[in-house]
């Protein structure tokens, strides 16, 4: 047999870090508000099912979110007792000032790499929402709480075309002078290639080779996985998803789910990458929450479960004829 090309000694990571970011990515933009318990239920059984990473919310503006009002509430109820690392994104001094009353263990600034998004977004420009991070950064460090920086449409913008790659290092650049080496690479609108991803990465790796680099991909265009893979074939070892495949951003036009964290994971799996998750606590947890939501999911493993789960022959018919 030719030698596997997968695997831990082909150049993939032997451990990817699997960032939950459906209590907050996906639960924004349903239409129907999910109750702050159902909200718990979602998170503690993702805890339950291994997730060790998760962005619960967001302490925006209840009427920019008001699916995420709730924010205060829901960190209440989250089982802490595991030493699952618990983020939420922030926009403002007065987010952060919510969000360390609230006890959360990081904040993650965000802003886009494309100007039109940004004002759309969080209504002010992209030097604008630099400027305000260092308040954000001193709450942040006086209550000693980590900061990460999230940068949208960093694969192109729905309003803009494509992002040329130096505005996504000009803002990774200053990120990390602000002192946020935790970057996530957000494609907002499900725009990113794989070789967008593999420049955009060796882009950031030479320039600022401090940032720990997350990537989040949005399944809009079917290509969300091979997007994952291309990133982790350059070296990158976070990847955020959300359960279910939930989610699409209110300030996009035709905007779908995140990638599925439970497709997400099988796949890794099944590349033999660990991810440290029972993928059938997975699956449970994203049938609870299609429930609550009452509407089909895209999550596909899901639907398919795994595939070994055998089924009985009598389980359909025989084609005769
Ligand atoms: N938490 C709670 N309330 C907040 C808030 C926060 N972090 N930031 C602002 N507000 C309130 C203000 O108190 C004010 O309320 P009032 O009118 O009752 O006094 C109102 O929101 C408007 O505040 P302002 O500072 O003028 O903000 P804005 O209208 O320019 O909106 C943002 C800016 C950033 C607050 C808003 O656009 C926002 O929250 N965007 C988040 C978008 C998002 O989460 N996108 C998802 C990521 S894809
Ligand atoms: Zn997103």
């Amino acid at each position: 047999m030719n030698e596997s090309r997968f695997g831990p000694d082909r150049g993939l990571p032997k451990r990817v870090s699997v960032i939950d970011v459906g209590p907050r990515d996906g639960l924004q933009s349903e239409p129907a508000y999910v109750s702050a318990q159902d909200k718990i239920d979602l998170i503690n059984g993702l805890i339950d099912a291994g997730v060790r990473h998760l962005e619960v919310t967001s302490f925006v503006s209840p009427r920019a979110v008001p699916q995420l009002r709730d924010a205060a509430d829901v960190l209440k109820g989250i089982d802490r007792s595991r030493g699952a690392v618990l983020t939420a994104l922030v926009p403002n001094e007065k987010g952060a000032e919510r969000a360390v009353e609230a006890g959360v263990d990081a904040m993650v600034v965000f802003m886009s790499a494309s100007q039109s998004h940004n004002l759309k977004n969080v209504n002010r420009t992209r030097d604008q929402s630099l400027a305000g991070f260092e308040a954000i950064c001193r709450i942040a460090e006086a209550a000693g709480i980590d900061v990460y920086g999230a940068i949208a449409t960093s694969f192109g913008c729905p309003f803009e075309g494509n992002v040329p790659v130096g505005e996504v290092v000009r803002i990774a650049r200053a990120y990390r002078d602000m002192g946020i080496t935790k970057l996530s690479l957000g494609d907002t609108t499900g725009m990113a290639t794989p070789p967008l991803v593999a420049e955009r990465v060796q882009a950031l790796k030479a320039d600022v080779p401090e940032a720990d680099i997350a990537l989040h991909f949005h399944n809009t265009r079917g290509l969300g996985l091979v997007c994952v893979y291309a990133g982790l074939m350059e070296g990158v070892t976070r990847v955020e998803a959300s359960v279910g495949g939930l989610g699409g951003c209110p300030f996009v036009p035709r905007a779908t789910g995140n990638i599925c964290t439970e497709d997400l994971v099988y796949m890794l799996e099944e590349c033999g990458m660990e991810t440290g998750i029972d993928l059938k606590k997975l699956i449970a947890v994203s049938r609870r929450i299609e429930g609550v939501i009452g509407r089909s999911l895209p999550g596909q493993v899901m639907k398919a479960g795994h595939r070994l789960d055998l089924h009985p022959t009598d389980s359909v018919r025989t084609a005769n004829g």
